[in-house]
């Protein structure tokens, strides 16, 4: 899904796998801030206790794991093979957060030891788009891969004898272990991942490390003009980040470079400018002019022979087969012709089918308008996105009949999780905190399940009659029997096999009145918008699914 999203799976998976004895997990310090937080709310109710703190003395065999940036936040670049050996040494797993660009010329943290490798692919061709969607990757040693989140699609041979895709492992996933899946993964940002992966296909090995070593060098330009110009950095050793050390002089440079129409980022006591391959000559003199410095033609390399990168990746032939346009279109056309899509037939897929997505939703979204914002642009330059936020918030408020919108969670699964942690939430503030009962019907999609196990709720689930609808006898039985633990009930509707259940308000109802919230798990909206309001039928807190009753493709 995201980054941050991908460490705590993988902080997860190194919980249930590990050997230490411990429920700390150690979170080196120079990590991105948003990872550190959601990592904080997905232990709490896991259990889990977050330690941001360098590894060293920290890790002891209490700690199940350890979690290292590589580069890290402040773009610093080091050999991890000595914390990862220590994260081991305490019994622990050493999960990476690395920069999939950064690989193409570092030693990749696999064969530094580390257990776990996570990030985005937002850089591999992919807009920032103010923050997503973006595609995460997750990498793990064969020993753990059958603890993977979600599934592996591996290539097999169909009974002719050909090549074939099919799913290979899905263990852990959640229609087959319901509430005992350790994840809810399940949408994975397929559309930014293929984009991703084509601009691998299109540039190949070779491509992405020059794309890399020129970010590498333009950053290295700027910083040697920095230091000419007498200010020091935090790092020597960096990938595509320069950290300038300000003292108390940071907001002023901020808005040196404010006006000359860049952003840098503010951090304590220092600043930090970034390089990607968008940066070109005239850019980077005028970034370095603005801060008083000089450039010179080239510098000397800044990272350690040592992490120089010898073995070689992305060695499938399709990554070398694709090098002028037509040729890469001819692929493209093969592969679509191949697609069931929605330019062909119905997408026999379950209630996404129900999508309305229009092809020409697609096309707003490569305006640079709304594709090149950072999502930690300073406020006053988000003024157009803070208008189409309230805007789509005030929208979405009235099509379903809630209070308020977040349009936080990146997916239906982290929609689930966020409301079951909002429900959670509400019966501690009211002094029900005990209160962790929830009832899923026997017909739930298996997110449902796996969202509630994952906010720390125990999962009762409620049987269904002939049709599939809702038992209300039963419901009420259930109800009955944990009326002073129930904290909510999840209900799909329209239901998951397509039928508006009719008693759905008699059903929120009965949950009420035992104490309980109703989650109404909202990927059929769809069928709802501009008809009925969950809101209003008894709904307390729901998620939409963008890629099923909005815009964005599957
Ligand atoms: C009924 C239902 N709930 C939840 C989800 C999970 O949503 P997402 O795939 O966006 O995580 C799905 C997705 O298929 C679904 O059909």
């Amino acid at each position: 899904l995201d980054e941050a999203t991908a460490a705590a799976e993988a902080m997860a998976l190194a919980n249930r796998t590990h050997k230490a004895r411990g429920n700390r997990f150690l979170v080196d310090p120079d990590t991105h801030p948003q990872t550190i937080s959601i990592l904080r709310t997905r232990a709490e109710p896991l259990g889990i206790i977050i330690d941001v703190q360098p590894v060293g003395d920290a890790m002891t065999d209490d700690c199940f794991g350890g979690l290292l940036s590589y580069p890290s936040s402040s773009g610093m670049v080091r050999d991890l093979t000595d914390e990862i050996a220590v994260i081991h040494d305490a019994g622990g797993l050493a999960v990476v957060c690395a920069d999939l660009l950064a690989l193409t010329l570092l030693v990749p943290p696999g064969e530094m030891g580390a257990d776990i490798v996570v990030g985005s692919a937002q850089r591999f061709g992919v807009p920032f788009s103010f923050g997503g969607p973006h595609a995460a990757y997750f990498a793990c040693s064969q020993a753990l891969q059958r603890s993977i989140p979600g599934r592996i699609v591996g290539v097999s041979r169909d009974s002719n004898g050909k090549p074939a895709y099919r799913l290979a492992l899905q263990t852990r996933e959640q229609h087959i272990r319901r509430e005992k899946a350790t994840s809810n993964i399940c949408t994975a940002q397929a559309l930014l991942a293929i984009m991703a992966s084509f601009y691998a296909v299109w540039h190949g090995p070779d491509g992405l490390k020059n794309i890399a070593a020129h970010s590498n060098q333009q950053a290295r330009r700027f910083g040697a003009a920095m230091i000419a110009s007498g200010r020091s950095l935090r790092h020597n050793s960096f990938f595509d980040t320069v950290v300038i050390e300000t003292g108390d002089d940071r907001d002023n440079l901020l808005s040196t470079a404010n006006s000359a129409g860049f952003n840098l980022r503010p951090l304590d006591g220092a600043v930090a400018a970034s390089f990607d391959e968008t940066i070109d000559d005239v850019k980077l003199a005028a970034i370095t002019a603005a801060l008083g410095g000089v450039l010179e033609a080239d510098v000397d390399d800044n990272v350690p022979a040592n992490l120089a990168r010898n073995s070689p990746f992305l060695t499938h032939q399709v990554f070398h087969d694709y090098r002028s346009e037509t040729e890469m279109l001819r692929y493209m056309r093969r592969l679509a012709d191949r697609d069931l899509a929605l330019d062909r037939c119905m997408i026999p897929l379950g209630s996404c089918t129900m999508k309305l997505n229009a092809t020409s939703e697609m096309i707003p979204i490569s305006w640079p308008e709304f594709a090149d914002i950072h999502p930690f642009a300073p406020s006053d330059q988000l003024q157009g996105y803070q208008i189409l936020q309230d805007q789509l918030c005030k929208w979405l408020g009235e099509a379903t009949g809630y209070a308020g919108i977040s349009l936080q969670p990146n997916a239906g699964s982290q929609g689930e999780y966020a409301g079951l942690l909002i429900i959670r939430a509400w019966q501690r503030a009211r002094g029900e905190g005990h209160r962790n009962i929830c009832l899923i019907p026997a017909s739930a999609h298996g997110t449902n399940p796996a969202s509630a196990q994952m906010a720390g709720m125990k999962v009762v689930v409620t049987g269904c009659d002939d049709h599939g609808n809702v038992d209300l006898v039963e419901l009420r039985e259930k109800c009955e029997q944990f009326t002073d633990q129930l904290a909510a009930m999840m209900i799909t509707y329209p239901s998951t096999h397509g039928v508006f259940e009719s008693e759905i308000k008699n059903l929120c109802d009965i949950v009420h009145d035992h104490g309980g919230r109703v989650y109404i798990d909202g990927a059929n909206m769809n069928a709802l918008v501009g008809t009925a309001e969950p809101g209003h039928f008894g709904g307390d807190v729901s998620h939409l699914n963008l890629h099923k009753t909005f815009c964005i493709p599957h």
